[in-house]
């Protein structure tokens, strides 16, 4: 296979196990079936999701951990849950954000959108000031507990995902030491009418607070976020990072704050749990306030307000999204007519000024329009007349190459040799094809793109590639891991030299500049480019190397509509060949693919030359909830199960509690029954031969025996509980 573009997975990868920069187109390639062993081995080998690779956590630079310490302010906000006043924020001397106010109120449901790099996640952060404010403020109502997500959110955990998941139900916790402690005085004190009343209220409590049901709680929203049974004892990290941000996002929802920020939490989610995180917002009793470039999850959680940021100001609706979209229309283009307006009156007064500003007997009335020019306040140009600020993407025409790309022949594809997830599995890419890649959560998707690009060697079987390939792959899990400490340019630069060294910093900046990075955006550090912003650093390195096959898993996420809108056009434009896994309806519908690869969770592809039906969607809506219904029963069977082990327990501790007053309760009983047996003895002997009266004592001295050889069968089991 001639090694022609290997751009930004060999940029990717080198991040991703520390390579270095240079030589990588040459030397990758040598290096890869060492790093995909090791890269194998850490990752489960259950589905595609989770096997994305996934490296141990002090290489995840780029990420940072969902906890990072928030820091709210608690106050005055006059009744509201949040109250944001006149918020100004900057990032070196650039502003981000001017005089941004509005509130939110018990229940509110908030979505925050607004182009990439617009300042969403500049805004959440401020709230929760993980990020300082130039002027006004943010402030808590007091005792409202705060949670928030941020975007690049990775776990971070060395727990297993069960109990980290489960590590932020302080309430459920609290009730749980409770009412450990008040078992424990019960114990101690056992004829304590204090310690009784606390047991009972700290059990109460525990049922109020759902402690009986955390369990299920915990099974339901891991299964919701598409983990797997096998998966909850998993360490954290031996998940990738888009599933460690899951883990992150299943603690936030179980610690249940009164105010959730979420800072565009769909990013990882596949189809069916992003439809699940949809229910379950919808019934979440707090408020939320969520940023999304996604329309389904605003209109589907019923936001009440929409916050806008857009040309470094924050335009509130207090509507529905829906609503929003006509409203903000209606204010657009109230402002292109006043900014119209202006334009004429200042061409009118200019115009003016020029004829006659020299003229002895005009000069005056030339003078006051001047000044009255002077003092107009201009209305900047709405971003609807702005030309040019829209992103743009033209992919490079396709290197010319034979017609069979990349043909796989009896594969067999896995993370382990044990579980491939595809046995016998032969596919053949051929040149124009455009294969959108579907099927329900978990069930490999990835993991087939990533054989068919030849990062994962096969088990078994072949894959051979034609003269002349040269691959694309882009991944957005990746593409927010770029060296964070370089400049953009300096990554795209660096990247693309590596295969053509012909293509100049003029050429990089002008293609960054058609995706909105332009200026001192190409220059600035990665570290502090926002999430979608990062994405496109990475497409723009696509848009200077030419490929003749694109391989793009999950390429929506984190960018914002109008640069999903460019890249499906650039996408119906190219005539290259592309393989896409999507989750994305739109933008699935718009791509327009000619083949549809369908993967079953049994590891079958049928591969057809079709457009996407309906049919497709409801398949894979059937077998997600058909695996989440199987996944729930399991959970709930299992916490069944683990609730009568908890019970028995319980049990087993109260009794071990009362064994010493029981023991001592027993061997005074056992000393009355004792000395009834030796009277009873004596009264025998005294009878003599009454046999009647023998007959008597004799059965009244078996039943005493009875209970007395009982009470040294207690004895004696108190005995070895407490040994
Ligand atoms: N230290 C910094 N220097 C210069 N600019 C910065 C710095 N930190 C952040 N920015 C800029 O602030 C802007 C706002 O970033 P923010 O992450 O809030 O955007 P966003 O609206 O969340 O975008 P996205 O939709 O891509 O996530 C971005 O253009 C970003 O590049
Ligand atoms: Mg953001």
């Amino acid at each position: 296979m001639k090694l022609s573009v290997l751009v930004l997975l060999s940029l990717q990868l080198s991040h991703a196990f520390n390579l270095p920069y240079g030589n990588l187109r040459s030397s990758i390639f040598d290096r890869r079936p060492d790093n995909l062993a090791r890269l194998g081995s850490r990752i489960s080998s259950r589905c595609s999701e989770s096997a994305r690779p996934c490296r141990p956590l002090s290489m995840q630079t780029t990420q940072e951990k969902a906890s990072k310490a928030i820091n709210p302010i608690f106050g005055d906000t006059g009744g509201a849950i949040l109250a944001v006043e006149k918020l100004s924020l900057s990032a070196g001397p650039r502003d981000i954000l001017l005089d941004a106010s509005f509130k939110a109120m018990q229940g509110d449901r908030i979505g925050v959108v607004g182009a990439n790099g617009a300042g969403k996640s500049t805004l959440l952060s401020a709230i929760v000031r993980t990020r300082a404010w130039d002027s006004g403020e943010a402030v808590i109502k007091p005792e409202t507990t705060v949670g928030y997500l941020i975007q690049t959110a990775v776990s971070g955990s060395k727990r297993s995902a069960w109990d980290e998941a489960s590590s932020g139900m302080n309430k459920i916790m609290a009730a749980e030491e409770r009412l450990l402690k008040a078992q424990e005085a019960v114990e101690r004190e056992a004829m304590s009418e204090r310690a009784a009343n606390e047991l009972a209220s700290a059990q109460a409590e525990f049922e109020a607070v759902g402690g009986s049901s955390k369990d299920q709680k915990v099974a339901r929203v891991l299964n919701g976020l598409g983990f797997q049974r096998e998966d909850h004892n998993k360490s954290c990290t031996e998940f990738s990072g888009g599933w460690q941000m899951r883990i992150a996002l299943a603690r936030l929802l179980l610690s249940e704050p009164d105010l959730l920020l979420l800072d565009e939490p769909t990013n990882h989610l596949d189809m069916s749990a992003k439809q699940w995180l949809v229910s379950y917002l919808k019934e979440y009793k707090g408020t939320i306030m969520v940023v999304t470039h996604e329309t389904s999850l605003l209109d589907g959680i019923a936001c009440n307000t929409i916050l806008e940021v857009r040309d470094k100001r924050l335009h509130v609706f207090k509507c529905s999204h829906s609503k929003f979209l006509l409203e903000r229309q209606a204010r657009v283009d109230a402002a292109a007519k006043a900014y119209e307006a202006q334009q004429r009156e200042i061409e009118k007064l200019q115009s003016y000024i020029d004829r006659f500003g020299a003229k002895a007997s005009k000069a005056s009335s030339a003078q006051s329009r001047k000044k009255q020019l002077e003092k107009m306040e201009v209305i900047d140009a709405p971003e609807s007349l702005q030309t040019g600020r829209r992103p743009k993407l033209v992919l490079p025409e396709p290197p010319k190459c034979r017609m069979e790309m990349v043909v796989m022949k009896d594969a067999e594809i896995g993370w382990s040799e044990e579980k491939p997830l595809y046995r016998d599995l032969s596919l053949s890419i051929t040149r124009g094809m455009r294969v959108v890649i579907l099927g329900p959560n978990g069930c490999g998707k990835s993991t087939l793109l990533w054989a068919l690009a030849g990062r994962l060697p096969l088990i078994k079987g072949s894959r051979t590639t034609t003269d002349g390939l040269s691959l694309g792959l882009f991944t957005q899990d990746l593409a927010q891991e770029l060296d964070p400490s370089s400049t953009a340019l300096d990554v795209v630069m660096e990247t693309v030299q590596e295969v053509d060294p012909s293509i100049n910093t003029e050429k990089a900046r002008a293609a960054m500049g058609a995706l909105g990075l332009t200026g001192e955006k190409s220059l600035q550090q990665i570290g502090t480019l926002s999430g979608g912003e990062k994405a496109r650093v990475a497409l723009s390195m696509f848009v200077l190397v030419p490929h003749n096959l694109l391989l793009l898993d999950e390429p929506s996420n984190h960018l914002d509509i109008p640069t999903i809108d460019a890249l499906t056009e650039a996408l119906r434009d190219y005539e290259g060949t592309v393989a896409v896994v999507t989750h994305n309806r739109a933008f699935c519908d718009r791509f327009n693919p000619t083949h549809v690869a369908f993967v079953r969770g049994d590891g079958q592809v049928s591969f057809e030359e079709r457009p996407v039906r309906e049919s497709d969607w409801e398949e894979v809506a059937r077998a997600e909830s058909a695996m989440a219904e199987g996944m729930a029963a399991e959970a709930a069977a299992a916490a069944a199960v683990d609730k009568e082990a908890k019970r028995a327990a319980y049990e087993a501790n109260k009794k071990r509690g009362n064994a010493p007053k029981r023991i001592e309760k027993i061997e005074k009983e056992v000393g009355k029954l004792e000395q009834k047996i030796a009277q009873i003895d004596a009264d025998m002997v005294a009878k003599g031969s009454n046999v009647e009266a023998l007959y008597e004592l004799q059965s009244k001295r078996d039943s005493l025996q009875g209970d007395l050889d009982k009470l040294y069968a207690e004895w004696e089991e108190l005995e070895t509980i407490l040994s």
